[in-house]
């Protein structure tokens, strides 16, 4: 057993994530928690809502709250989300928290005194109208690359390019809409990138088992050459610019950067959960250098996290755990276009959760996983995957054995009979996918370990099917028998192996064999694990586990979430 630390990309704060948000970080992360906790690793998957910058002021402003009620609000609403969807988080903190303030201001004065920050005079958009500088997305106007005439001043949302606001054409405030503004001067920290850079490419060096995906966006910005950042801003929202409680001279209006701080705040998460022990998870003097560290995150946020972030850390130069695998997704896309909240396309949490459990979103976007490309998420796929994998097959599988065994064997698990040639089948077919299974679990590689599983619910049908029970019931009892004992020893198998991904379903089809079911992951010989459960022990049949889509709903659903 070791110990193993999971962090999710944090969401933004500013309203309630999309089925796309959800695939692209915290539900991978969490299948990932659950099968490391199940493998026996001592776990902390952590996540938090991501509180600071333009994104959550505007939020505010435009709900008409103050920022601080808002933001307290949002995160309740995303907190509820998120345990509907059972995303098992040890901690879901906040980046505004006291934790985090302390930290961010201790590294940026630890940079500062190791040579990595300096102050800097910029010219930047400054309203008078407003009567305030316009950082990020304060600003739009029209992108200098492609000419979208709404890009934001932090990154254009028709190309996608990340942008300065000084350089959008014909900029307007999104507060007022004036287009009076003007370039002033204003001091800012700089984080010298550009001095880390050695560090930075070295620590990279030393990952060649990154995914494909990871490496390339991470050379891409070191080949490019790592430039000098920001890590402050003109806001009043965020973490002030102070060190050992004393605001910096002349930053009295500004606050940090809303991505210098949000990394940061996976280790403040890291103390809310455990302000004694947090320490062993990432500090290397302290036994992190045990831990594994795996991140999750869409690909827009991989440079962030491969040379912005090991950048604070490798900087401050004190003994910080940096992250050992990065997981990195596609998007995936509604219909092939995008999700949008403003002109209602989509599903977004809260509303997945009004229309279907919990289990039947996770598995079809685990099982459709954006992971080697964008994958377009469509209600129809959705319907045939529920209706296929989680109610023909799984569903069936699960109601066959334990009516039939209900009728028939009293309600308990029947003694007699031996494994026969249709066992053997099966056992073969199992000691062949659950190895493979595992593996691609353990890589991460999620649509490939799905396809494995369904194969194993498929096997398990095959079996029952071929083994008729019902029809040797009446020749043969003994060989019913070994045949409900087999399927039964499946149901819980096969519980075991899909409780990372359908926990919900996991727990009902445990819960058949009463409260104490062990739920450590399956090892050994798949004739051993069909082998169990003892004879004579009490089962209960289950009600339904999944109810089919009807095409009258998926009509309905469609008109209510926008579907072309
Ligand atoms: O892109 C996003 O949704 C960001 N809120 C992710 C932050 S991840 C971390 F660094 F905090
Ligand atoms: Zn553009």
């Amino acid at each position: 057993m070791s110990r193993v630390l999971v962090t999710s990309a944090l969401p933004y704060i500013n309203g309630i994530k999309h089925l796309g948000n959800l695939v692209g970080s915290m539900l991978p992360a969490d299948v990932y928690a659950r099968f490391m906790r199940a493998r026996g690793h001592e776990v902390a998957f952590v996540c938090a809502t991501d509180e600071h910058g333009t994104p959550a002021e505007l939020a505010a402003a435009a709900a008409g709250q103050e920022v601080a009620a808002y933001c307290a609000e949002q995160h309740e609403v995303q907190r509820a989300a998120c345990e509907g969807f059972g995303l098992s988080f040890d901690v879901f903190g906040r980046s505004s928290s006291a934790q985090n303030r302390a930290l961010t201001q201790h590294f940026a004065k630890t940079l500062e005194e190791n040579g990595y920050i300096e102050e800097r005079s910029e010219r930047q958009v400054y309203s008078p109208q407003d009567g305030r500088f316009l950082p990020d997305r304060y600003v739009e106007g029209t992108c200098p690359n492609c000419g979208f005439e709404r890009a934001r001043g932090d990154q254009c949302d028709n190309c996608g390019k990340l942008l300065d606001p000084v350089d959008l054409i014909d900029p307007y405030s999104a507060i007022s809409g004036s287009k009076d503004v003007e370039l002033r001067e204003t001091k800012h920290l700089y984080l010298l990138q550009s001095k880390l850079e050695p560090e930075v490419r070295a620590w990279v060096d030393a990952h060649p088992d990154w995914p494909q995906l990871t490496r390339s966006i991470a050379y891409k910005w070191l080949d490019e050459g790592l430039r000098d950042r920001a890590i402050t801003r003109d806001l009043s929202w965020g973490i002030p610019v102070a060190y050992d409680g004393a605001v910096r001279e002349g930053f009295e209006d500004k606050v940090f950067y809303v991505w210098f701080d949000a990394p940061i705040a996976y280790i403040a998460a890291t103390q809310e959960l455990d302000p004694e022990g947090w320490e062993r998870w990432w500090r290397t003097d302290q036994g992190a250098d045990e831990t594994r560290y795996v991140q999750f995150m869409g690909k827009d946020n991989v440079a962030f996290h491969t040379v912005s972030f090991p950048a604070t850390l490798l900087g401050s130069q004190e003994p910080w755990k940096t992250v050992d695998t990065l997981k990195s997704l596609n998007w995936l896309t509604w219909y092939g276009g995008k999700f949008s909240t403003s002109q209602n396309r989509g599903v977004f949490m809260d509303q997945a959760l009004e229309i279907m459990p919990a289990d039947a979103w996770r598995w079809y976007l685990m099982a459709n996983a954006p992971e080697s490309d964008d994958t377009a998420f469509t209600l129809e796929a959705f319907q045939a995957a529920v209706n296929k994998d989680l109610a023909d097959v799984l569903g069936n599988l699960v109601n066959r054995v334990t009516r039939f065994a209900s009728s028939r064997f009293d309600g308990v698990v029947p003694e007699g009979g031996q494994a026969g040639d249709t066992e053997e089948a099966l056992f073969a077919e199992i000691d062949k996918r659950l190895p493979a299974y595992t593996e691609h679990l353990e890589r991460m590689e999620f649509r490939k370990a799905f396809a494995e599983l369904r194969a194993i619910w498929a096997a398990g049908n095959e079996y029952l099917q071929a083994a008729a029970p019902w029809t040797a019931f009446k020749e043969d009892k003994a060989r019913a028998a070994a045949s409900v004992r087999t399927g039964l020893n499946l149901i819980r198998l096969i519980a075991e192996l899909s409780a990372p991904v359908i926990p919900f379903t996991a727990a009902a089809m445990l819960k058949i064999f009463g409260p104490d079911a062990d739920q450590a992951w399956p090892e050994g010989r798949a004739r051993d694990l069909l082998d169990r459960l003892e004879p004579g022990r009490a089962f209960e049949a289950p009600a339904v586990l999944f109810r089919k889509i009807e095409d009258d709903q998926l009509a309905e659903w469609a008109e209510r979430f926008g579907a072309p």
